[in-house]
């Protein structure tokens, strides 16, 4: 398989970001959730930990993944047969979804620093926690995280729809089946 993408297949560095970011959106998606329901408050900072960490990783992959579209490789062509409206919704969906990952990176920092929470979360400052609802960014944080739970079932069910009920083999050209 090329690194590059052709016209009518991803390559293996385009594959290779997909898949890492698909894991990467659903831990965050998983342990924002459960610190957000945590009631103990050490449970929640080790959640928040890894949270923090996995989600730095996820905003630069994204910014690298915008360079390598923006500069170095060439998107397929859309898949056959879509009607103009098809083909705007899933671009729409597509750069909704690039858009919405980095705002939930930066409100997520942004509400951990305005709260301090930072000092409990990098450094080693006493608990309890600060109420994260407090922090206007959060708001953004948590509106935005449903947003994006709703753009994921258009993406995966458009995905899925094209797999088997047009049975055009849409997931060949993201690295799955042939
Ligand atoms: C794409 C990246 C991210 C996703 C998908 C995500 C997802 C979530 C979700 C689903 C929640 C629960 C929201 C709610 O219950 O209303 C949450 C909470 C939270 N997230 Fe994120 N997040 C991301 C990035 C980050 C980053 C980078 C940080 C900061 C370092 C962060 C800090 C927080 C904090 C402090 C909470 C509050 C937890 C609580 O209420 O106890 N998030 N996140």
């Amino acid at each position: 398989m090329s690194i590059k993408s052709s016209p009518t297949r991803y390559g293996s560095v385009a594959i290779a970001i997909h898949w890492i970011t698909a894991l990467a959106i659903l831990g965050m998606l998983i342990s924002g959730l459960l610190a957000a329901n945590a009631t103990d408050d050490a449970a929640k900072l080790t959640l928040l930990r890894g949270h923090a960490v996995m989600g730095s990783l996820l905003g630069v992959l994204t910014v690298l993944r915008i360079v390598w579209w923006l500069f170095l490789d060439r998107r397929p062509a859309d898949p056959a047969g879509l009607s103009r409206g098809q083909a705007l919704a899933a671009h729409v969906v597509h750069y909704g979804l690039y858009a919405v990952i980095l705002i939930m990176v930066s409100s997520g920092f942004a509400t951990v620093i305005l709260t301090g929470a930072n000092l409990q979360l990098f450094g080693a400052a006493p608990l309890p926690l600060p109420d994260f609802g407090l922090a206007p960014p959060f708001t953004v944080h948590g509106i935005l995280a449903r947003v994006l739970i709703a753009l994921l079932i258009g993406h995966i069910g458009a995905a899925l729809w094209h797999q088997f009920v047009k049975r055009d083999h849409l997931l060949a050209r993201m690295g799955v089946g042939r």
